[in-house]
């Protein structure tokens, strides 16, 4: 049996409902901006139960802009986690800002304990990643955040359709930046993004931050970016919006069997942490595990495809060395990275196929 990470064809190929939505973009002509994308905003914030949804053209993107409509820029600093995808500190950067990093929990999202030794007079936003698809602690974040007068940007990016009780993230802070990334949960075929937000004045600054700053055609308020989404990506986008809850579903069915199946292999096996009143999507089912270079070959010679997300812990990369921190100074952070391992949870697969997987982990480690 073939367990493989991903499938992309399995979604694209072949889909009739797709080639008819970049057909009908082929027959209007509108390639940049205009329905199809305003169309994709309105339904999107809507999933997100919030006032607006701005398209831009990357998750990455997302987050910087999110971070230039706050008035983000050189000698502020921005709170974020090591254990992230790079872009979410490579976007703080971008935005002209210090990336200020602090360790995580066990639950792989920011260490609520350690926020606020981080921050100082110059800290403007903290950026929390819901990491796996799993929410961070976002009450206690907001309150840290009031107290010091600080913004909130969610890195949404693998935490599409996921709550924290009745809210979905993305409503949870002052801005939330989402990818659509071919990998992601709510995807497109190709690059894009979208942010969500509840403010007025964020929505109309962030619609001339991703559109050269432009207020009409010919005259612009200020020099900004060109981060629009694609309209052929946008429609293909707003297509899957109806079917996210049916892929939260299946994820979440998928890992239930993992948890079930591997739960009796601890401490040789931690299966992902849960908490009470929060709706994870499983962007990635990640296991800690000892031997994990073994396991990785015994599982590919079985047939199943796993990856590690991320191996190397931002501050160790080369591109980090310039945020002046050194291994030490992310205990947790730098553990997990040695030992987590991320089993195939898509909504492609059958069930059979994550019990299969789940029976030869099983039976690497003698259980
Ligand atoms: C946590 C996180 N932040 C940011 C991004 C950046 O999104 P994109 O690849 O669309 O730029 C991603 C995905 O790649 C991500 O997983």
């Amino acid at each position: 049996m073939k367990v493989p990470y991903l499938d992309l064809p399995a979604q694209f190929a072949d889909n009739r409902e797709v080639r008819e939505a970049i057909e009908e973009v082929l027959r209007t002509g509108q390639f940049v901006l205009g329905p199809a994308m305003e169309r994709f905003e309105r339904a999107f914030a809507e999933l997100c139960e919030v006032k607006y949804g701005v398209a831009v053209a990357n998750g990455t993107d997302a987050i910087f802009l999110a971070l230039k409509v706050l008035g983000v820029g050189e000698g502020d600093e921005v709170i974020t986690v090591p254990n992230t995808f790079l872009s979410t500190v490579g976007a703080i950067v971008q935005a002209g800002a210090v990336p200020r990093l602090v360790d995580v929990a066990e639950d792989y999202n920011i260490d609520i304990e350690k926020i606020e030794a981080a921050v100082t007079s110059m800290t403007r936003a903290i950026v929390p990643v819901h990491l796996t698809g799993n929410p961070a602690r976002m009450d206690e974040i907001n309150d840290i955040a009031r107290r010091h007068n600080l913004s909130v940007v969610e890195d949404a990016a693998q935490s599409v359709d996921a709550a924290v009780g009745d809210r979905k993230t993305g409503s949870l802070g002052d801005l939330g930046a989402f990818s659509l990334h071919p990998l992601k949960n709510l995807n497109t075929i190709g690059d894009g993004g979208v942010i969500t937000t509840d403010s007025e004045d964020l929505h109309g600054k962030l619609l001339l931050w991703r559109n050269h700053g432009l207020k009409n055609r010919d005259e612009a308020a200020f020099f900004a970016v060109n981060s629009r989404l694609d309209s052929i990506k946008a429609a293909v986008a707003c297509l899957q919006i109806p079917g996210i809850g049916k892929v939260t579903e299946k994820r979440n069915r998928f890992a239930r069997i993992y948890d079930e199946e591997l739960a009796g292999l601890a401490p040789k096996v931690v299966i992902p942490p849960r908490r009470e009143g929060v709706r994870q999507v499983f962007h990635t089912y990640v296991v800690q595990i000892e031997e994990r270079e073994r396991l990785i070959e015994y599982l590919a010679e079985r047939g199943i495809g796993t990856k590690v997300h991320y191996p190397i812990p931002i501050h160790l990369m080369e591109a980090g060395h310039s945020l002046g921190y050194r291994r030490g100074d992310f205990p947790v952070a730098e553990a997990q990275a040695g030992k987590i391992l991320s089993l195939p949870v898509h909504q492609h697969l059958e069930e059979a196929q994550v019990r299969y997987a789940a029976g030869c982990l099983r039976r690497f480690y003698g259980g």
